[in-house]
């Protein structure tokens, strides 16, 4: 690789790197949630409104899907290459944090502490991947939500008799 390239390769990094170490007071944390907003709002918000709420029978409501397919492998597949994202014209990396952002603003479920952030390698690596049935694909993933929801449920209810004193 020549030194142009490497130096060019290398500006995004550096430059997400000095963001999250100014990311930690409150003004820093409301300078990296604005450009997410922003984004959101120009190219977004338009069809699916301020608080992610969408058009019923046009536009689905984003609250309560983000964390439950954030979780799945096939449901962030699915949340990057739908094509309100996929063919959006914002960045790889200017989507993972709309995609971020959107998962702490706009969800009515609660952001259980494991979710992991889109990256932009993630958002690289799916988005140029057309989904060929959006509706096919989106009943699929609810499909291994609902699975894991109710295997979840399972082994809860199992642990919670296994330590009953009865
Ligand atoms: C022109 C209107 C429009 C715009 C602009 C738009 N979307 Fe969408 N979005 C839709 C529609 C309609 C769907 C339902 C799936 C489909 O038909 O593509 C959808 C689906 C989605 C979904 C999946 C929701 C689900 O329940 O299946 C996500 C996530 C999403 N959009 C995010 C975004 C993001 C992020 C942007 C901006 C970068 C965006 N959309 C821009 C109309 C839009």
């Amino acid at each position: 690789m020549n030194p142009l390239r490497i130096r060019r390769a290398m500006v995004p990094a550096a430059t997400f790197v000095a963001v999250f170490a100014v990311a930690s007071g409150p003004a820093a944390r409301s300078a990296a949630t604005y450009r997410p907003r922003v984004d959101y709002q120009l190219n977004c918000q338009g069809c699916h409104l301020a608080d992610g709420s969408g058009e019923a029978g046009r536009v689905p409501s984003l609250r309560g899907v983000l964390v439950p397919f954030a979780q799945i492998p096939a449901g962030r597949r699915y949340l990057i290459q739908v094509p309100g994202v996929s063919e959006s014209s914002l960045s790889d990396r200017a989507t993972a944090a709309v995609l971020n952002w959107m998962i702490q603003r706009l969800s009515d479920v609660p952001v259980p502490p494991h979710v992991v952030p889109f990256t932009t390698a993630e958002v690289a690596r799916w988005r140029r991947i057309p989904l060929t049935n959006v509706a096919a694909t989106r009943a699929s993933v609810q499909r291994l939500v609902a699975a894991q929801t109710s295997s979840r449920a399972r082994s809860t209810a199992s642990r919670s008799t296994d330590k009953s004193p009865m």
